[in-house]
């Protein structure tokens, strides 16, 4: 939940949440109709009934037919429909055809004990409808819209009979070396967290349960090399990586996915410490926790097991519910348990889990899927509506220099360049495949439909592949662009280079399409580039010569209709960075909350924390994005700049549009403790809201913040909140310069 609240709006902070689902138009007709697949955990007298069933159901079960439930099998080499049958796979995944899904859930039905089908898949941002990726979601700074969008992934995928996602992904990312950069929420903490309550929010609302991923500490992987060793300390563990899980869980995540890698090195699927101390004991989850795919059998690799066996007990005495794919579950647990290595108990527990998650998602009582009923359901209006006005949002304006954005008028003729913005299609690399695609309109399509019969529009792909990998005929391609009067250069990243082990060393366009931007500056026409990547992009020459830069990252089936309106102006950018973007590769981890050090940066000393070739700043901070509007923020206000340590730090800053557009602005909200008993980061967000203002206009934007937000770890996992002085510092990205300070006072 964000924690300003806009004055023109009265709103509470109990409001906000009433109206935090809050769908758009369309969306919110659709949705009372069809919000029967609502998922929740159940309270009060509903609990406890569906305890005792759980207890009953457990108490008919044979040990093979428990062990059954802890196994996840799915599509894939080997698969055999009759697991189903016999009880011996209680979870599948990565069916999408919902007759093959229909099959099942009747093959079920011919099982002894007919215990429903968890069903899952990787709906990350869409089934058949796609919406940005979920960093271009976090880009958005937009509850409404995160949630929004995983409301629409959810119910079409739900139409097509899953009833489970591996999602949200909640790992903070500060490597954007590392490829799945893009599934996340980005760098900040408390971003990762309202992201990540909200899609859970929306993904339950649209009948989707959930599985926050993956516990924990994956994204700090070393170098950014995908499954490396990753090593955190207690206090970083709880105070950067735990609060996001700790938001989803908080919002009702009924599954946990562990992370594939070891973390100060224990693999996290076989880690009790994590999975049973922290997890389920301190952060109180009662959902089941799933291993990630074959991370089990993975165990043997990482040399903590010797064999299946070894590697089944151990992962399931950590707190493994379920095993993804490895099979080592069915195969060894029986003999596990008859040979006296692994208690009954245990596998009791897990099946307890799994079965309260099934009663609470309500499946018992569910249908099986009509696949006659699907089609009707995904790509539907209201969905496209929604992914159209989360793609508007996700978009960050890096640049235009001399407001060469939007296209002026004087404008007659304009070259498109680059293969990824000729592609009609919105698959990327890692979607789901076999399913009814949305081909749109091209960006230059979408230009001409938006400009009109003036302006005239030359496209190319330049490359041969949307990867970028040769020119296809570079001197036809540059003669193109020298007759235009302003080049659009829509370039990036695909293929291979983004998702799982797409973990990358340069941070620069793929193939030849740096080369290819450079002849194209070199031609003397201004030039606009598009950047279409997964991750930040190391951008530090080309923002030198290129004069207006969007940072799209992938925006999924209505991208190129909100690239061609910003382009065109019909919207106006209100994207924020949620990664700095570095300078260098050789700055990472570059991010703006980091602790001060004892000897902080000061121009022309010698012995300070820096580099000898490279500033310390990122290109691009955290927070950051323009707009084709400017605002300005003062009369920065604290109601009281006394605070008692139970209290919260609240007051106001006025938000002025001093532009002639109307536009969003993300009003946000840094603190930092200034002496504490550890050393504090330099600045922390705490609170954000995105504001409408029009031109001209300004608004009144109130803050507050629990001062327990303010909390830390030590390193024995003491949480620590101190009376001291706290600077504030509002802005509108993390060099945020209005300043205040308040003393929160001791008990
Ligand atoms: C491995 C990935 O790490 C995980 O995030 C995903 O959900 C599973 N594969 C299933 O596809």
């Amino acid at each position: 939940m964000p924690r300003v609240l806009v004055r023109a709006f009265a709103l509470t902070l109990a409001t906000l949440s009433v109206l935090a689902p809050a769908l758009s138009g369309p969306a919110q007709a659709q949705t009372q109709a069809q919000a029967d697949h609502a998922l929740a955990w159940k309270t009060g007298r509903e609990a406890e009934a569906i305890e005792r069933r759980v207890e009953e159901l457990l108490a008919r079960m044979t040990l093979d037919e428990k062990i059954g439930q802890l196994n996840l099998t799915g599509r894939g080499d080997g698969f055999d429909p009759q697991w189903v049958a016999t009880g011996r796979s209680g979870a599948v995944m990565n069916f999408i055809d919902p007759k093959e899904i229909r099959q099942l859930q009747d093959l079920v039905q011919t099982s002894r004990l007919k215990i429903p089908l968890i069903i899952g898949l990787d709906a990350i941002h869409g089934f058949a409808t796609y919406f940005p990726q979920p960093i271009g979601q976090a880009a958005t700074f937009d509850v409404r819209l995160i949630e929004l969008a995983a409301y629409w992934t959810a119910r079409e995928t739900r139409a097509a009979g899953v009833n489970w996602t591996f999602a949200p992904m909640v790992d903070l990312t500060r490597d954007p070396r590392w490829g799945r950069v893009f599934e996340g929420a980005g760098e900040d903490v408390y971003l990762a967290s309202v992201v990540a309550a909200a899609r859970v929010r929306g993904y339950h609302h649209g009948g989707l349960a959930t599985s926050v991923k993956h516990f924990v500490g994956y994204g700090e992987a070393e170098a950014g090399r995908d499954y490396n060793s990753v090593w955190i300390p207690v206090s970083k563990l709880l105070d950067r990586h735990v609060p996001a899980f700790q938001a989803a869980i908080r919002a009702g995540a009924f599954t946990a996915m562990t992370s594939l890698s070891a973390m100060n090195g224990l693999p996290a699927t076989a880690d009790r410490t994590l999975l049973t101390g922290l997890l389920k004991g301190r952060l109180g989850f009662r959902g089941f926790v799933v291993s990630d795919f074959a991370s089990i059998e993975e165990l043997i690799h990482h040399g903590v097991a010797a064999d299946g066996a070894e590697a089944a007990r151990k992962a399931l005495i950590a707190g493994v519910d379920m095993d993804m794919f490895s099979g080592l579950f069915i195969r060894h647990l029986a003999d596990e348990v008859r040979a006296e290595r692994v208690p009954v108990a245990a596998i009791d527990e897990a099946v307890r889990r799994i079965l309260r998650v099934k009663f609470h998602m309500g499946l018992f009582e569910a249908p099986p899927v009509d696949p006659a009923a699907t089609a009707g359901q995904i790509i539907t209006p209201p969905a496209q509506a929604a992914a159209l006005e989360v793609a508007r949002e996700a978009m960050v304006l890096l640049k235009n220099d001399g407001d060469i954005l939007p296209i002026r008028p004087e404008i007659r003729s304009i070259a498109v360049v680059g293969a990824l913005g000729m592609s009609d299609d919105d698959w990327q690399y890692g979607d789901n495949v076999g399913l009814p695609r949305i081909r749109r309109p091209t960006v230059q399509a979408e230009l001409a439909r938006q400009l009109g019969p003036n302006v005239r529009i030359t496209a190319d792909p330049a490359v041969t592949t949307i990867c970028g990998t040769e020119f296809t005929d570079r001197e036809a391609t540059l003669k193109m662009a020298r007759e235009a009067d302003l080049i659009v250069a829509v370039l990036g990243e695909e293929c291979e280079f983004m998702g799982e082990s797409a973990s990358r060393t340069r941070l620069d366009l793929p193939g030849v399409q740096g080369r290819l931007l450079d002849e194209l500056v070199a031609t003397g026409k201004p030039v606009v580039l598009v950047l279409k990547t997964a991750r930040p992009l190391v951008l530090t020459d080309i923002a030198a010569r290129v004069p207006a830069i969007i940072q799209s990252f992938h925006l999924g089936s209505q991208g190129r209709v909100a690239i061609g309106e910003v382009l065109t102006g019909r919207v106006n950018p209100s994207g924020k960075l949620p990664m700095s973007m570095p300078r260098s590769v050789g700055q990472i981890p570059v991010y703006y909350d980091h602790l001060p050090t004892g000897r902080p940066y000061r121009r022309g000393e010698r012995y300070e924390s820096s580099f000898v070739d490279e500033r310390n700043d990122p290109l691009f901070p955290f927070g950051f994005g323009l707009s084709y509007t400017r605002f300005s923020l003062d009369q920065l206000a604290l109601d009281s700049a006394r605070v008692p340590l139970d209290g919260t730090i609240s007051g106001s800053v006025r938000l002025s549009n001093l532009g002639a557009r109307d536009g969003r602005e993300v009003v946000q909200v840094y603190m930092r403790q200034r002496v504490a008993s550890r050393s504090r980061p330099v600045r922390q967000l705490q609170a954000f809201e995105k504001v409408t203002v029009g031109a001209g206009a300004n608004q009144t934007v109130r803050f507050s913040v629990p001062v327990e937000a303010l909390a830390f770890h030590d390193d024995q996992g003491r949480r620590h909140l101190e009376p001291g002085l706290y600077d504030i510092f509002v802005g509108t990205d993390s060099r945020a310069e209005l300043t205040a300070t308040v003393t929160v006072m001791g008990r």
